[in-house]
């Protein structure tokens, strides 16, 4: 039950401004007026966002939809952008990024959260989070946009990285988008399919959308013969590191003159050639050093040193583990590239050390 209905709750950003003043000044803590707001209503705080839920539907075997409406701190977000999702599970704060799949004229967003095996927050999420019940939010991230003035556009999606695109997809359709586009998504099995219906539907409502299931268990892995693309298409691709590697090769082997946008889901590992040879690692603000080596990433074995670096997605999207190099190599996970130059920004989850380094956490 709760003493606030959660229509003032919303509308209540703008007068809780003498709050935050006594709260910059120093004459009120942030804790206290939030534990506060908070008994009054479990989605009211003083400057963090928290959601209500408001609807839960599975679109998969796998994968339940959430319509999540904010609090009024929430300052918007873009189709195609992720947020972070915070949850308190018997004293651990476990975060997770999910992907918009819409955003509501009524102000509610819906992200979409697959089951995965000994996923904490995930299944939390999944199995637990009831109607009404409130969890934070971070702030918005991630560069997709869709693509203007191309004469169509081609998504390839593999499992939940279809996700972002069809955040992205229903923006462009209802926004009026009326160049062809085609949307290839890839899943082991017909259960993984998700948003079936939905797409189905808007296949059927716009002309210009054609939507092609792809089962990896009958056509194989991306292969550039399932698809036709002119030099004037855009094309977005999102899924693991493997299906956007070989998305990325073909793209390049052809004569495109448009950029391929592209996010990976999933940390990029490391071939086997990835040198198992010991490496020192100095961590320079915690005055640590320890041997590590080229098979993971800096946050990993800063983690397994002891550390509790800053950080959100673990894929290099959201940027929450930038910290500096100072001295040495890493390699980008996610471009292959090698950077070396002193006080560049670098993101943990993505930076493999290829020899001695020095990073400043
Ligand atoms: S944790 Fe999100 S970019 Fe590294």
């Amino acid at each position: 039950m709760t003493l606030i209905p959660y229509r003032l709750v919303r509308r209540s950003a703008r007068l809780l401004a003498p709050l935050r003043y006594l709260v910059a000044h120093g004459w009120l803590r942030e804790a206290s007026v939030d534990a506060v707001l908070a008994f009054l209503h479990p989605a009211w705080r003083l400057n963090r966002v928290f959601a209500c839920l408001r609807a839960r539907r599975w679109v998969a075997d796998d994968m339940l939809a959430l319509t999540l409406l904010p609090n009024g701190n929430w300052s918007g977000a873009q189709a195609g952008q992720h947020i972070q999702a915070y949850l308190e599970v018997a004293g651990v704060r476990l975060s997770r990024s999910y992907s918009l799949t819409a955003l509501n004229a009524d102000g509610s967003l819906e992200i979409a959260i697959k089951r995965h095996p000994g996923g904490r927050l995930s299944n939390r999420l999944l199995d637990h989070l009831a109607i009404g019940e409130a969890i934070e939010v971070g702030e918005p991230f991630g560069d997709l946009y869709w693509p203007q003035e191309v004469e169509s556009v081609l998504l390839l999606a593999a499992g939940s990285g279809l996700t972002p695109l069809l955040g992205l997809l229903r923006q462009a359709l209802e926004k009026g988008f009326s160049a062809p586009v085609e949307l290839l998504h890839y899943v082991r099995d017909a259960g993984q399919l998700a948003f079936a219906q939905e797409l189905q539907a808007l296949q059927q409502q716009y002309r210009n959308l054609r939507v092609r299931p792809m089962l990896s268990s009958r056509l194989g892995r991306f292969a550039p013969e399932h698809v036709q693309a002119n030099s004037a298409t855009a094309v977005l691709s999102c899924g693991p590191s493997g299906f956007v590697a070989a998305v990325q090769q073909w793209w390049g082997d052809t004569a495109a003159t448009t950029p391929l946008q592209f996010e990976s889901f999933s940390s990029p590992t490391l071939s086997d050639e990835a040198a198992h040879s010991p490496l020192l690692m100095r961590f320079a603000r915690a005055q640590q050093e320890v041997l590590g080596d080229s098979a993971s990433s800096l946050l990993q074995q800063a983690e397994a040193a002891g550390l509790r670096p800053a950080h959100g997605c673990r894929q290099g999207i959201c940027a929450s583990c930038t910290c500096l190099l100072l001295s040495g190599v890493v390699r980008d996970l996610r471009s292959g590239a090698l950077l070396s130059e002193p006080g560049q920004a670098i993101r943990l989850c993505v930076s493999v050390p290829m020899g001695d380094v020095v990073v400043d956490i």
